[in-house]
């Protein structure tokens, strides 16, 4: 497979209540105009994972946020399903680099969606750097959630009174069917934090929605304040983000600022039943 159709995937940014309909060419072709992520030949071994470990799973999952920053929309949150394959390299003074291929579902339809095969660098630097990752998606089903989002931006947007919720899910695992839209809207926006914390320790996951609040907004496109928490599974740790989201079909999902905040004393995680735990065995 040839970057060039990685890139060409990169370039069909849909996310925006166009439906991912993408038959994208099988057998790689080189393309002299697509740079490599990497320059070659500066690579050192290769090394096999196991796809049940840490290792391959954060590099998986680190792709899947940058799909879902792409993809997603409160009809579309896409899970890592299962690794298939997994190998690392360090290669010299820039980085290592992971190539993963990984099973896709999508959560809000209970689908598979396909498999995906994807870069995933993570730069050597002293400071928190976000990976850099390509991904190329063969054979996506036609995930169409047009209708869905349209019947809720019209919905929202006739609304007089402001959406509110807290608490998704709850302290039990439930989540009203009502607010599972903006369940998936909050884990997508978290996505884009997710993948810009993320580094070659960290294995993020959504936890819960501690509260989401529609904002007032001048023009078609809507705006929540969303208060999130993360569970940073090496750590064990519990983050506490609060985000402003926009969000309307044509435009798809944007976080326009992602605020850290400190420790939520009185916050309860759900149990993990929810969240779509990564499987992980144990790390290497
Ligand atoms: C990776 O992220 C963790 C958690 O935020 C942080 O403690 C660690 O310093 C980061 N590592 C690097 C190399 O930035
Ligand atoms: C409008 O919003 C209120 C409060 O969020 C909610 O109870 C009501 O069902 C909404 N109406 C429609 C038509 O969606
Ligand atoms: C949302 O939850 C956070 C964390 O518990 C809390 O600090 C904040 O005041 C809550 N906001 C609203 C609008 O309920
Ligand atoms: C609405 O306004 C925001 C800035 O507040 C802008 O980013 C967005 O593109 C606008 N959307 C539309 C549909 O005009
Ligand atoms: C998680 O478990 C709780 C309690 O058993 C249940 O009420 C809830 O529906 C479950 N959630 C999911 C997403 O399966």
């Amino acid at each position: 497979m040839s970057w060039s159709l990685c890139l060409t995937f990169t370039l069909l940014s849909l996310g925006q209540g166009v439906p991912i309909v993408q038959d994208l060419p099988k057998t790689g072709h080189s393309n002299s105009d697509v740079e490599p992520i990497l320059p070659t030949g500066e690579a050192m071994s290769v090394k096999q994972l196991n796809p049940a470990h840490y290792p391959a799973s954060r590099a998986a999952n680190a792709a899947l946020h940058y799909l879902n920053t792409q993809h997603g929309s409160p009809y579309r949150w896409l899970q890592v399903e299962r690794v298939l394959d997994a190998t690392v390299e360090e290669v010299a003074e820039i980085g290592m680099k992971y190539n993963v291929q990984f099973a896709v579902k999508d959560v809000t339809s209970e689908q598979s969606v396909g498999v995906c095969s994807s870069e995933v660098l993570y730069p050597v630097r002293e400071r928190q750097t976000p990976p850099r990752v390509q991904c190329f998606c063969e054979n996506l089903l036609k995930l169409n959630s047009y209708k869905e989002e349209e019947a809720l931006y019209q919905q929202l947007s006739s609304n007089n009174s402001l959406l509110s919720g807290h608490d998704i899910p709850d302290s039990y695992g439930f989540i009203a069917t009502e607010m599972r839209p903006f369940w998936h809207l909050g884990a997508v926006a978290s996505s884009f934090v997710m993948l810009k914390e993320s580094n070659e320790s960290t294995l993020y996951n959504m936890a819960q929605v501690a509260n989401v609040t529609q904002l007032e907004t001048q023009n078609e496109t809507l705006k929540f304040q969303y208060h999130v928490l993360l569970h940073e599974m090496v750590s064990q740790e519990i983050i506490h983000w609060k985000l402003i989201v926009s969000w309307c079909p044509a435009e798809g999902v944007r976080v326009l600022t992602a605020e850290w905040q400190p420790k939520c004393e009185h916050c309860v995680v759900p149990p993990a039943n929810t969240t779509n735990t990564v499987q992980t065995s144990s790390s290497e």
